[in-house]
C-alpha cells in the first residue's frame, strides 16, 4: 500500500474506523492528526464492536503502531477510558500507542465553556459533541493552550491559574452558570501524568525516522470536509481543519509523505448537529420523507460519541467534488451500498439551484448554501441485497450504473466498496 490519507469527505460518519481497521493490517503506522473525542469511529469484527473517539483505528492489529499527533486535542479521561476498555479485551495498547508530547489537553473547563456557549446560543447553537473542541483549539491558538508536556514543566501550576481564572470568567460574569472547580483539573492532571506521559512521545520523529526506513504510513482523518474549520459550513463545523493537507501540520511531516488521498464517503448523505444540508430529506425535527426514513432506519444512523439521531438525506455530488478538490482525493471508498438496498429509486444531486442560476460548487456562506435547492438525477433502485458482497459480480446492475454514474459527477475513482459494517464486507475495486 501506499502511503495514504484517509479522510471522511461529507459531514463525518462516513465508516473511516472501518476502512482504516480493515486498510492497517497493510501499514506499519496509523496516524491521527486533528480533532478529539468528538470523533466516534466504529469497528466491527463479528460479533464484537470497538468504538473509538482518540486511539487510532489501526489499534487491533499487532505490528501497526498507533499514533496521535500534535494536531489532536486529548481529553486525558476519554483517552485512559478507551485504553482500559482495550486493555480489558487484551489489545497491548501499551505497546501499540504514542501520543505527541504537543498534544493539546481538553480540561473540565474546556467542556464547561462549550456546553454554556451552546445553550446560550439557544436556538442559533452549532449542536456540537459537548467535548469541549472548539475551546480547546481557541486555547491553542490563543496559546494559552496547556499541552502534554507541559505536565513535566515547572510552570503547570501557573498555567492551570491563569486559565481558569479566565474561563470562570467567562462562566460567572457573561454565562452566569457554576465555576469550574480546581479539584477537577487536577484530579485528570494526575491521571494524564500516570497514564499519558509514558506513552508520550515525539511523533514527528518517529514519522521521519520510520519513512526512512520504508514504512508504509496510513494517516486518519476525524470528521469530514463540509466539517472543517476553513471549508466546510461555517460556522457549523468543527474547530479543526479536517481536510488531507491537515495530516501534514497535525503530526510534523511534509507533503512528500503522502502519495494517495482516499475519501470516504457513504452512498448516501447523513448529517448530525445542525447547519446547512441541501439534500436532506429526514431529520428528528419533522422532515420525514420515507426515503430518509429508509435510510436512517436502515443505516441505524445514530452518532457513534452523542447517538444523537443523525439527519439523512441523498448523495451529495457538488459536496464530494468540493472535497475531492479541497482535500486532494484521489480515490474514493464508498460505505454503505447495502443501506440503498430496497429503495424504489435513488437519487444524485448533481448541481444546486439558487434564484434560478445552476451552481456547480459550495458557495463560502452558508446562508447561501441553506436557500440553495439541489438538482437531482433519478437512477433505478434495487430490491437485492448487497449487504455483505464482496464482489463486483455480486452487485446488482442498477447498483453498478450508480456507482459508474457517482465516479463520474465526482469525477474521481472508486477503489472500494463497503456493503456492511463488518471488516469482510468490502469490495476492492
Ligand atoms: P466514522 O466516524 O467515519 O468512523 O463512522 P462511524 O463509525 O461514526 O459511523 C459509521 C457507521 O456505519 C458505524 O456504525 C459502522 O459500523 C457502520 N458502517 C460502516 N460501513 C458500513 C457499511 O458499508 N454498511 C453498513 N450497513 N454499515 C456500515
Ligand atoms: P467522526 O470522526 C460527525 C460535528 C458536531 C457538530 C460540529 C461541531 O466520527 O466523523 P464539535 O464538538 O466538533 O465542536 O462539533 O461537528 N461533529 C461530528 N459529526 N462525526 C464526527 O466525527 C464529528 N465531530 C464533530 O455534531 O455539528
Ligand atoms: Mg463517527
Amino acid at each position: 500500500m501506499k502511503n495514504t490519507v484517509a479522510v471522511g469527505i461529507q459531514w463525518g460518519d462516513e465508516g473511516k474506523g472501518k476502512i482504516v481497521d480493515l486498510l492497517a493490517p497493510q501499514a506499519d503506522i496509523v496516524a491521527r492528526f486533528q480533532g478529539g473525542p468528538n470523533a466516534g469511529h466504529t469497528l466491527v469484527i463479528g460479533n464484537e464492536k470497538t468504538v473509538l473517539h482518540l486511539v487510532p483505528s489501526g489499534i487491533l492489529h499487532e505490528g501497526t503502531l498507533c499514533l496521535i499527533g500534535n494536531g489532536t486535542v486529548v481529553a486525558p479521561e476519554t483517552i485512559v477510558e478507551e485504553m482500559d476498555t482495550l486493555l480489558a479485551a487484551g489489545i497491548p495498547v501499551g505497546e501499540r500507542l504514542r501520543i505527541s508530547d504537543r498534544c493539546q489537553l481538553i480540561l473540565p473547563y474546556h467542556r464547561a465553556l462549550d456546553a454554556a456557549r451552546e445553550v446560550a446560543k439557544g436556538k442559533g447553537r452549532i449542536g456540537t459533541t459537548g467535548r469541549g473542541i472548539g475551546p480547546a483549539y481557541e486555547d491553542k491558538t490563543a496559546r494559552r493552550g496547556i499541552r502534554l508536556i507541559d505536565l513535566v514543566c515547572d510552570d503547570l501550576d501557573r498555567k492551570i491559574e491563569e486559565n481558569l481564572a479566565w474561563t470562570n470568567f467567562q462562566l460567572t460574569e457573561y454565562f452566569h452558570v457554576e465555576p469550574v472547580g480546581r479539584e477537577s483539573i487536577d484530579a485528570v492532571i494526575e491521571l494524564a501524568r500516570a497514564r499519558l506521559l509514558p506513552l508520550m512521545a515525539d511523533v514527528s520523529q518517529i514519522l521521519f525516522d520510520r519513512h526512512k526506513a520504508g514504512d508504509v504510513i496510513l494517516f486518519e482523518g476525524a470528521q469530514g470536509t463540509m466539517l472543517d474549520v476553513d471549508f466546510g459550513t461555517y460556522p457549523f463545523v468543527t474547530s479543526s481543519n479536517t481536510v488531507a493537507g491537515a495530516a501534514m501540520a497535525g503530526l510534523g511531516v511534509g507533503p512528500g509523505m503522502v502519495q494517495s488521498v482516499l475519501g470516504i464517503c457513504k452512498a448516501y448523505t447523513t448529517r448530525v448537529g445542525a447547519g446547512p444540508f441541501p439534500t436532506e430529506l429526514y431529520n428528528a425535527d419533522g422532515m420525514d420523507d420515507p426515503s430518509g426514513k429508509h435510510l436512517a432506519e436502515k443505516g441505524h444512523e445514530f452518532g457513534a460519541t452523542t447517538g444523537r439521531p443523525r439527519r439523512t438525506g441523498w448523495f451529495d455530488a457538488v459536496v464530494v467534488r468540493h472535497a475531492v478538490r479541497v482535500a486532494g482525493v484521489t480515490e474514493l471508498a464508498i460505505t454503505k451500498l447495502d443501506v440503498l438496498d430496497g429503495l424504489p429509486e435513488v437519487k444524485l444531486c448533481v448541481a444546486y439551484e439558487k434564484d434560478g442560476q445552476r451552481l456547480e460548487s459550495i458557495p463560502a456562506d452558508a446562508r447561501m448554501l441553506e436557500s440553495c435547492t439541489p438538482v437531482y438525477e433519478t437512477l433505478p433502485g434495487w430490491s437485492d441485497s448487497t449487504f455483505g458482497a464482496t464482489s463486483v459480480a455480486q452487485l446488482p446492475q442498477a447498483a453498478r450504473t450508480l456507482l459508474k454514474r457517482i465516479e463520474e459527477v465526482c469525477e474521481c475513482p472508486i477503489s472500494m466498496l463497503s456493503t456492511g459494517p463488518d471488516r469482510d464486507h468490502i469490495i476492492h475495486f
